[in-house]
């Protein structure tokens, strides 16, 4: 098999595709990424992955190379796992997209299963098959199909090997035959449907995830004025199987570049069939608003920031990953500073990263040096390690007694009776049983 976009989901299929017992080619135009993986090296964090890396590659199994045309040729099928940032125009860019897949058509010698696994507009499908059709020498033929991969980052292994379900999108029974083989060790069920559906329900996932989001966010801020807790509301949701628990957490928001990228792509879509999707844009504007509210918050924890440091615990998106890409952190430290603060960050995996994007800020080896001389600590990640902060040696090194919690991790009668304003999000401030 050939993985066409060696970053973030080609690393990850072609690796786990690897550790099923496929061969596998991981291709890309990054050369000190794919000399890195050559090495065994992961180029980004994410847990479990290297030692699979490794693993396959003394096995034989996984193979990594800047030449497209060398993995094309000694493969059966070809994944497409190209970047599509978005453009200014809300669409995604399919320039590196249409750049690859000419190189693919170049080097194709006879049939092929190529197989999109980037998030892509539905009907791109339509798109991508013309494109073929004109590139590809005379006599050679292909399938087109689309298997969209549902992966969360930091988790991104678990999700591949043993998601909810496998969503093969196909309009011929050779290609779903062969897709079926490839997917059969995954104890998923395997979802049968046609390329445009496919498309459309990796789109329609994504945003559905996000939406639930804001909403929950929304019903945080009811609680707070009228003395409910969205702890309590989303554990009562959640328990409707119609709902689901996940995604019910309140808090900062989502982060990352895909909701965002992914919500736009399907608003334009909408826009250009002149249909409404005014729920979506409201759920992008909620999500943005819990940053800016956030600042808020901790602004009138101290009065006014002008000349406070602020400590902040977290700084990837979520936990688990070092992508910085669309952090809610980002935003917020920004915010933050052009009010006047200082800045104290700590984050296990993902400061190096920011370190790049805000230089102006001082980062610490652990969270409690972090607190040291702060006025406020702000949670903006929601760490394991952050549950098993030790309070008492804070207390001693640092008089910071105000926390404002944009993750909801602690128990609120817990911080009071440790001696801390506690501000967290939708929840009320203290409230003891009676
Ligand atoms: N990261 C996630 O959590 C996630 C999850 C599900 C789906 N997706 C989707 O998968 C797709 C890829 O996302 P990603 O996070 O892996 O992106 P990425 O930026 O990490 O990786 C894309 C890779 O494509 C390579 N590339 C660009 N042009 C190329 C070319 N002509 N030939 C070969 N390689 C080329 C880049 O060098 C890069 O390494 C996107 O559509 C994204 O929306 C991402």
């Amino acid at each position: 098999m050939a993985i066409i976009g060696s970053g973030y989901v080609g690393t990850v299929t072609g690796t786990c595709l690897a550790e099923m017992g496929h061969h596998v080619i991981c291709a890309d135009i990054n050369e000190a990424r794919m000399h890195k993986l050559q090495l065994g090296e992961v180029p980004f964090y994410e847990p479990g992955l290297e030692t699979l890396i490794r693993t396959n590659l003394e096995s034989g199994r996984l193979m990594f190379t800047t030449d497209i045309a060398e993995a094309v040729s000694d493969s059966e099928v070809v994944f497409l796992c190209i970047g599509t940032q978005l453009l200014p125009s809300g669409k995604p860019d399919l320039s590196a997209l249409t750049k690859a897949v000419k190189e693919i058509a170049a080097a194709m010698d006879g049939y092929r299963l190529i197989v999109e696994k980037s998030t892509l507009p539905v009907k791109t499908g339509d798109w991508l098959k013309q494109m073929l059709q004109n590139e590809l020498k005379k006599g050679v033929t292909f399938d087109l199909a689309a298997v969209p991969q549902f992966l969360r980052e930091g988790q991104a292994v678990q999700d591949f090997m043993h998601p909810d379900r496998v969503v093969i999108g196909a309009d011929n029974q050779q290609a779903v035959d062969t897709l079926v083989g490839i997917y059969r060790p995954i104890n998923a069920p395997l979802f049968i449907t046609d390329i445009n559906s496919a498309e459309l329900i990796k789109h329609a996932t994504n945003a559905y995830l996000a939406m639930k989001i804001s909403f929950v966010n929304s019903m945080a801020h009811i609680c707070e004025k009228t003395g409910a807790d969205i702890t309590e509301v989303a554990k009562g949701l959640g328990m409707d199987r119609r709902i689901a628990p996940d995604f019910l957490n309140a808090g900062i928001g989502y982060g990352g570049i895909f909701f965002p990228k992914d919500i736009s792509a399907l608003v334009n879509i909408a826009d250009e069939f002149h249909i409404n999707l005014d729920l979506l844009k409201t759920t992008e504007v909620i999500n943005r608003y819990q940053r800016i509210n956030f600042i808020e918050r901790i602004e009138k924890s101290v009065k006014s920031l002008e000349g406070k440091t602020v400590c902040i615990w977290g700084l990837a998106y979520r936990p688990n990953t070092d992508d910085m890409r669309d952090a809610p952190s980002l935003t917020v430290i920004r915010g933050l500073q052009n009010r006047g603060a200082k800045i104290r960050a700590y984050d296990p995996i993902a400061m190096v990263n920011t370190k790049e994007i805000l230089p102006d800020a001082v980062y610490c080896k652990d969270p409690v040096e972090a607190a040291e001389g702060a006025d406020v600590i702000a949670i903006l990640t929601e760490w394991n390690e952050f549950n098993y902060v030790n309070f008492k040696k804070l207390k001693e090194i640092s008089d910071c007694r105000v926390i404002v919690d944009g993750r909801n991790l602690y128990n609120p009668l817990r911080m009071k009776n440790m001696g801390f304003t506690y501000i967290s999000v939708g929840r009320q401030p203290v409230k003891p049983l009676t």
